[in-house]
């Protein structure tokens, strides 16, 4: 069965630690799409969400915190894009535990539109500029390490 999104170098924004947790998000969408699609049930459906969520919050954090210490200058209006989702995310968790909605395929599909779109303009944006301006900070290995083990919040906090 085809995946939600498929990956592509194309997607590639060319700042390598942002292009490795792009990979994972992708990987954590699909994988969500697969558990929707199996009707693997609502706590397992659950968990695969917010798996997801935890680790967009901690890519952005990610992002965020390289945009503002090389002083990119759209880092204001890059971070009101991540709000914006994490906003509407927080939102359908709540709808959720309320029993209010369930994860549809519409949903699954606004999530990789965003995140293509997301990806192939505002983050291809900065990784171009940040190839020219900047280059990976010293903490870079912590905050590898700390998603390896998914402490997503530690390292950044
Ligand atoms: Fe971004």
């Amino acid at each position: 069965m085809a995946e939600l999104f498929e990956w592509k170098d194309e997607f590639q924004v060319g700042v390598r630690d942002i292009d490795e947790q792009h990979v994972e998000l992708v990987a954590l969408l699909n994988a969500l799409h697969e558990a929707v699609r199996e009707k693997r049930g609502s706590a397992a459906v659950r968990s695969t969400l917010d798996e997801l969520v935890d680790y967009t919050r901690s890519h952005f954090a990610v992002e965020e915190r390289m945009m503002r210490e090389a002083c990119y200058p759209d880092y204001a209006e890059h971070r009101i894009y991540h709000e914006a989702l994490i906003d509407q995310v927080h939102a359908l968790q709540h709808k959720l535990d309320s029993g209010e909605t369930s994860i549809t395929f519409e949903l699954l599909h606004f999530l990789r539109v965003w995140l293509m779109r997301h990806i192939c303009e505002s983050d291809k944006r900065f990784g171009v500029w940040y190839q020219e301006n900047a280059s990976t900070p010293g903490w870079m290995a912590e905050a590898r390490a700390a998603q390896r083990q998914r402490r997503w919040w530690q390292f950044w906090r």
